[in-house]
């Protein structure tokens, strides 16, 4: 048997100085591959007597294991050193921007509709909605506005020509009060619910645009009276607010589809340029600042949606979401809400992971 100490000790030799993995497999080839040393060796087996064999066999294979573990332990330190070198060379440089976070978010009018749904449904008021393309008698007959009724001019309605001689005229909703007639439909008495969404009224100035947000309020069961609709009003506003000290002021006015009616005033401070809400609004540097009407649900309104008024009574109400909303963050152009200007949006607002919930406040985060 030929005596394979020399190409062993060569081939060690080589692979202790392969200098890359690529250098290093030329070296596993050379020994271990098919037509390499070793592998030829293996196959002198054959041709040799048993004796012989059993002599020559394990002698192989034990050239062939130190071989392969030499290339194993060369393939290791080599890696090793590879990634080292890699560490060196690449740095981080901490002081550069994080990268860009996703991109979006929330409208303040949107949030403030969560959070809206969030303290109602406390209360136990569930979300109702409405079309926006709503006709006249929903929008304002069933209302308590016949044809003739001079309130139906306060309200600036889009119109659309029509589109049969005898279908309603149809119209863009110009308040979200119709959703009152038609969840009273639906559903009966007694109801709890608010309703918010866009509302149309051929308007536009720094503090109205022809398109704006509304939240109604209707509740109808039995006994329900004024005091319910104050409580309602004060526990939201204290909530929404996120502080104690709110002061509502309900002035006598005048709605159709309310008797009585009364417009809800809150009391607010100036605070720099920003008003801030809370105290009384009669108190040194303190005013009053409209929020929406509201009413006792006029009995002619119930009996228009099938609700027998000698059974039930009901309040509702109608906040201006955008108001609050800029009352709440801040914001004094309503017009801005509306220009979709990513500056504005990334300024004021809210990302998705911000859901309003109450134990959390509903409106802390930013
Ligand atoms: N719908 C009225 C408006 O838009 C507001 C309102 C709602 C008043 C409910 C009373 C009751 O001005």
């Amino acid at each position: 048997m030929t005596d394979l100490t020399p190409q062993k000790d060569a081939a060690l030799a080589a692979i202790a100085d392969a200098a890359s993995l690529e250098a290093l497999d030329e070296q596993r080839v050379a020994a271990l591959g098919k037509k390499g040393w070793v592998s030829l060796a293996l196959k002198t087996l054959g041709g040799m007597s048993p004796d012989e064999r059993q002599v020559a066999a394990p002698a192989i294979q034990a050239v062939r294991a130190e071989i392969a573990d030499a290339i194993d332990a060369k393939k290791a330190a080599l890696e090793a050193a590879e990634l080292e070198a890699q560490l060196a060379s690449e740095t981080l440089d901490l002081t550069l921007p994080a990268p860009a976070t996703p991109q979006g978010s929330v409208h303040p009018v949107s949030q403030v509709m969560d959070e809206l749904a969030e303290i109602f449904a406390d209360l136990g008021f569930s979300v109702a909605t409405g079309p926006e393309i709503e006709d006249d008698w929903h929008n304002f007959t069933a209302l308590n506005m016949d044809e003739s009724h001079p309130a139906r001019a306060m309200h600036d309605t889009f119109y659309f020509p029509d589109a049969a001689p005898d279908s309603g005229k149809m119209l863009l909703r110009t308040h979200t009060s119709p959703v009152q007639i038609r969840s009273m439909k639906e559903q009966g008495a007694p109801i709890r619910l608010i309703a918010p969404g866009r509302v149309y009224r051929s308007d536009s100035d720094a503090t109205h645009t022809p398109m704006f947000h509304q939240v109604e309020g209707l509740v109808v069961d039995r006994d329900i009276h004024l005091g319910h609709l104050k409580w309602t009003l004060e526990t939201f506003f204290k909530a929404f607010f996120e502080r104690e000290d709110i002061t509502l002021r309900l002035r006598p006015s005048y709605f159709p589809f309310t008797e009585p009616s009364v417009e809800v005033d809150v009391g607010y401070s100036n605070e720099g340029n920003r008003r801030v809400v809370g105290g009384h609004g009669d108190a040194e540097g303190h005013d009053w600042m409209e929020l929406g009407g509201s009413g006792m649900v006029n009995r002619r309104v119930l009996e228009m949606a099938g609700v027998d008024p000698d059974e039930y009574q009901g309040f509702a109400f109608g906040l201006g979401i955008d108001r609050i909303a800029m009352l709440k963050y801040g914001m004094n152009d309503l017009r801005a809400f509306f220009d979709g200007d990513p500056r504005w949006l990334s300024h004021y607002g809210f990302a998705a992971v911000d859901q309003p919930t109450l134990s959390a406040g509903v409106g802390a985060a930013s």
